[in-house]
């Protein structure tokens, strides 16, 4: 059987994942994909930090020329963070040929649609499921199961680590310090939180959201943000006391004719099913015209679930490669919605 050979950028929490599913479960990829899947070069910022994963057989470096100039290596798994250091490697791997598997949503929010451009032009895949909702398969099932339907609304939970922020002080009356720095522990927070409670990691989410369901590019600029910094003890009593629960949610739906994108602290009825999402776990509303309304759950963040997001695309890059069928972007179908005759 024939090998693909796989860099990775980064080995932090989705990193370590990712190594960790493709070894416990290298036959059953085989099986599918018809391909062995090897993981050759990992590249870390600090060469002398302890690793939690079995690194055998795999060249550890802090060069990322030791992947993006590989010939060898067919794809490239970025998991790194960051915006402007991720897109040079992502724009040298596209140029270079090799597919391309991000779980980066800073950088597909601010510069997905010229980052797809690339990658068609030169032949590649794009890929980042686990940019939205960690774990839950939401994008693939928004182009494949939506494709005949108009979606009208797509609200949700889509950080993590604000909602479990908020579980531990609605459920646990915990402080909102404490609660963050848990989450920081547990590796659903961001290397710097500030984007996770201020919302724009969920805005982020929410701009990908809104190009896989209506199929238009919104900048951050056009999304109305609010965090949850400030949310007080007797907030959430008030809250409780009438019904509700706090949750910060992300919506974006279509409102006289326009898509109207938001994240904010909303109330929402405690016999409501968002109510009862706890934790890091995220859920994510997709209501069609013709479908009614949807309700995918999971968990949003964290080591393995997110790295199984990733391997989602792996997987299909890898059959694309098989068939022959690279190079369409993982939005292609997704139908440009028109939006001159649309109410609400
Ligand atoms: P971590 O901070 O845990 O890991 C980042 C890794 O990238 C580290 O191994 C670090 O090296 C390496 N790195 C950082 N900068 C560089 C650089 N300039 N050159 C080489 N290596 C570098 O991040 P996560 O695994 O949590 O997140 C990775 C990506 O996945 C981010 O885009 C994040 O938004 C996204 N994501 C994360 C989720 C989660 O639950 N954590 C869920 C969904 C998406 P070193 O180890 O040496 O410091
Ligand atoms: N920091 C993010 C969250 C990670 O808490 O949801 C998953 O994207």
């Amino acid at each position: 059987m024939e090998t693909i050979k796989i860099g990775i950028l980064g080995l932090g929490t989705v990193g370590s994942g990712v190594i960790r599913i493709l070894r416990d479960h290298a036959e059953k990829i085989s099986n599918i994909t018809g391909r062995r899947l090897e993981v050759k070069t990992v590249v870390v910022h600090n060469l002398k930090k302890k690793r939690s994963v079995d690194l055998t057989g795999i060249n550890l470096t802090d060069n990322a020329d030791d992947v993006l100039c590989d010939d060898e290596i067919q794809m490239v798994v970025e998991v790194m963070g960051t915006v402007n250091t991720a897109k040079e490697y992502i724009e040298r791997a596209l140029k270079a040929g090799k597919h391309v598997i991000t779980a980066n949503k800073d950088l597909i929010a601010t510069h997905g649609p010229e980052l797809i451009s690339l990658a068609k032009e030169h032949g590649c895949d794009l890929c980042y499921e686990a940019s939205v909702a960690g774990g839950i398969p939401i994008l693939r099932t928004i182009v494949n199961s939506f494709a005949a339907d108009r979606i009208i609304e797509v609200r949700g939970i889509v950080n993590g680590t604000t909602n479990y922020i908020m579980t531990q002080m609605n459920k646990n009356g915990a402080s909102y310090e404490d609660a963050l720095e848990s989450a920081q522990e547990l590796g659903f927070a961001e290397a710097d939180p500030t984007n996770d409670v201020d919302g724009i990691d969920a805005a982020y989410k929410m701009i990908i959201l809104t190009q896989f369901a209506f199929g238009k590019d919104v900048t951050m600029d056009q999304v109305k943000v609010k965090g949850i910094r400030g949310i007080q003890k007797a907030d959430i009593a008030e809250a409780k006391r009438l019904g509700y629960v706090i949750k910060l949610l992300g919506i974006a739906k279509l409102v006289n004719g326009h898509i109207d994108v938001s994240v904010g602290p909303v109330l929402v009825p405690q016999t409501q099913p968002l109510a009862a999402i706890q934790n890091e776990n995220n859920a994510v509303v997709v209501t069609g015209s013709a479908v009614g309304e949807t309700m995918f759950y999971g968990p949003g963040a964290g080591e393995l679930p997110t790295a199984n997001s990733v391997l989602s695309d792996i997987t299909s890059v890898t059959k694309n490669i098989v068939m022959g069928t690279t190079g369409f972007s993982f939005n292609d179908y997704t139908n440009e919605l028109e939006l001159a005759d649309d109410s609400e």
